[in-house]
């Protein structure tokens, strides 16, 4: 009985860790050329490396405008970049590397002095 209990908990660990996002992955999916099966040869970090572009208030947003859409969500904006400047296509919006991306995407945003409106970057 005691040792089902340590099993249980045991794996109800390993389980919370898998699912846990996880801001060094996001990173490695930020940089990739491949993220979303890209074929542009253009990875995140080409126009947003440091956070270039992204407002301070990317997280606390509830209405985003990009290529002249409007979104409602954060994880619908990281696939409108997924499928143009890296032409790739648009991944699971709850999965597991919408969660790393967007925890790479906060420690950007969350840097000291970001801006809320970020300097005009080219090329969406
Ligand atoms: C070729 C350059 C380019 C690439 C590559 C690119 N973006 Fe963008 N991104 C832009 C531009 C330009 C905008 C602003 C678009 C607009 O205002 O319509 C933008 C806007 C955004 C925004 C909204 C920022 C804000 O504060 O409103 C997010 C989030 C974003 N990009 C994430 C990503 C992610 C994630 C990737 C990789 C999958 C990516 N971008 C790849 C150019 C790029």
């Amino acid at each position: 009985m005691k040792k089902t209990l340590v099993l249980v908990a045991a794996l109800m660990i390993t389980g919370t860790m898998a699912y846990a996002a996880s801001a060094d992955k996001g990173k490695a999916l930020f940089e990739s050329p491949r993220f979303g099966g890209g074929t542009t040869g253009k990875s995140c970090n080409s126009c947003h490396a440091g956070g270039e572009g992204l407002g301070s208030d990317l997280f606390t947003r509830k209405q985003f405008t990009i290529m002249k859409m409007q979104k409602k969500t954060l994880a619908e904006v990281v696939n409108v970049c997924i499928e143009n400047p890296l032409g790739g296509k648009a991944i699971d919006p709850n999965g597991q590397e919408m969660q790393d991306l967007m925890a790479y995407m906060k420690t950007l945003v969350t840097k000291p002095g970001k801006k809320k409106t970020p300097k005009k970057i080219e090329g969406c």
